[in-house]
């Protein structure tokens, strides 16, 4: 029987793992959500809707990523074998501080709590040492709400359920950690740590809370993991398509975003062109992946870059996004430079609807390396659906939403890709 404790379950990744684990007797799932009395009933209609017959009831535990106090007390309720940490503050504009305490810190803070070689509360305190340099970069307006403080109480947590083999990790990232001239161009070292002047808070600068968010977590999870012998696999997702099956995906994916600008025929031009892509792996191949490493104990680390080779160039896909949709595909191209100085100005990304932060996860010229997680994929039978396959469900499922009607966007909508839209034209 393994153990795991699981966090983000109602996200778009969270749902598919959870559709792999639930109905399997070997496992037994702990969520760690916001409101578990209610997402965990929402939970289990989903997954009886999608013909997953429970092995047993879900069981979850209270979870607030913004509370990075919290999470040695969680994990010692839960007593896992295996943490596998999705959930993230995941949307463009992110305040710094924001998205640090619940990005890094919180990650963090649930690893040193697996580990439990030491306090819980030390990790707490170690990363928000450094929170304050990042929060030192933000507005006094940003500033006056973060005022939390670590909760001592915490303290002292270790891990007496850990008896045998050493619980694992499952850190869940992003593609653009495999970026090497991105990481570079941010001012990242080959360690995955801040280099250049002004440090972290210059990143987030650069970045945007989101994406240097993943960045840092990254750099102090590996970190971490190393200082205590914690085994650690990270996973790194290209930008996440709807399932192979039935393309069901939820309304803040990019994909989503990018088939309704299309559907409603705002998506004037295209970003930078032929020369650029938008990586992609599909939600279900993520989600086995997981459970893959979930079941096999013999994966006790590594970095596993999750991306289907056969990611098209941007004006393919967007071509074909538009054909399952039914509708033209833009012809002209907009140089990546002028659009993301477009977004900038002043009220420009609210009326297009994006953020320039999107753009950065348009890549060119880069050759990733995804042999680490197809040996692991091949080991346990596991292939990419076809893409073209993904593609079409994927737009299918937004247009049988009814996309084209005007606009039921979410403020602040979540970042993962860019939703492509150079707004109305
Ligand atoms: N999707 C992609 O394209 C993509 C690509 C690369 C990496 N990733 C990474 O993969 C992970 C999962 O992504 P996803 O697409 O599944 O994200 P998602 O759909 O945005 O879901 C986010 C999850 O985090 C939870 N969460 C947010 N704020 C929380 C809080 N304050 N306390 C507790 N839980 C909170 C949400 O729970 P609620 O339902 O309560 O809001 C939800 O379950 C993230 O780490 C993301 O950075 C995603």
């Amino acid at each position: 029987m393994t153990r795991v404790l699981l966090t983000g379950a109602t996200g778009q990744i969270g749902r598919w793992v959870l559709h792999e684990l639930a109905g399997r007797p070997d496992v037994e799932l702990v969520l760690a959500l916001r409101d578990p009395a209610r997402q965990c009933s929402e939970l289990a209609a989903w997954l009886a809707g999608h013909g997953v017959v429970l092995a047993r009831p879900l069981q979850a535990l209270a979870f607030d990523l913004d509370r990075p106090q919290g999470a040695a007390a969680l994990v010692q309720a839960a007593r896992p074998d295996v943490v596998v940490h999705l959930a993230a503050r995941f949307a463009w504009g992110l305040a710094p501080a924001d998205a640090q305490r619940a990005n890094v810190q919180t990650s963090v803070a649930l690893l040193r709590a697996l580990a439990g070689s030491r306090t819980s509360l030390d990790a707490v305190h170690e990363v928000a040492n450094q929170a304050e340099s990042v929060e030192a970069a933000t507005s006094d307006a940003d500033r006056a709400g973060h005022s939390d403080h670590v909760d001592t109480r915490s303290a002292g947590v270790a891990a007496p359920w850990q008896g045998g083999a050493p619980a694992r990790f499952i850190h869940v990232s992003g593609f653009m950690l495999q970026h090497r001239a991105h990481l570079r161009r941010l001012g990242i070292g080959e360690d995955g740590q801040a280099r250049g002047p002004g440090g972290w808070a210059a990143i987030y600068r650069r970045a945007g809370g989101y994406e240097a968010s993943k960045l840092h977590a990254h750099a102090e999870m590996t970190r971490t993991a190393r200082e205590l012998g914690q085994p650690l696999v990270v996973l790194h997702p290209a930008t996440v398509a709807g399932h192979s099956g039935h393309g069901e995906l939820p309304e803040h994916a990019a994909l989503h975003q990018l088939c309704r600008q299309l559907a409603r025929g705002r998506l004037g031009a295209i970003p930078g062109g032929a020369a650029y892509r938008l990586p992609l792996v599909a939600v279900d191949f993520v989600a086995r992946f997981i459970a893959g490493v979930v079941r096999d104990a013999a994966v006790q680390g590594g970095e596993y870059l999750l991306m289907d080779a056969a990611s098209p160039p941007l004006p393919q896909l967007v071509q074909h996004l538009a054909d399952a949709l039914g509708r033209p595909a833009p012809r002209r191209t907009l140089p990546i430079g002028l659009l993301r100085a477009l977004l900038r100005l002043p009220g420009v990304a609210a009326l297009a609807g994006t953020h320039p932060e999107s753009l950065d996860f348009l890549v060119r010229d880069v050759a990733f390396d995804t042999a680490a997680a197809d040996r692991l994929a091949a080991r346990w039978g596991l292939a990419h659906p076809p893409l073209e396959q993904v593609l079409r469900q994927t737009a299918g499922y937004v247009g049988r939403q009814g996309a084209c009607a005007e606009p039921g966007q979410r403020q602040g909508d979540t970042a993962g890709g860019p939703d492509l839209s150079t707004g109305p034209t």
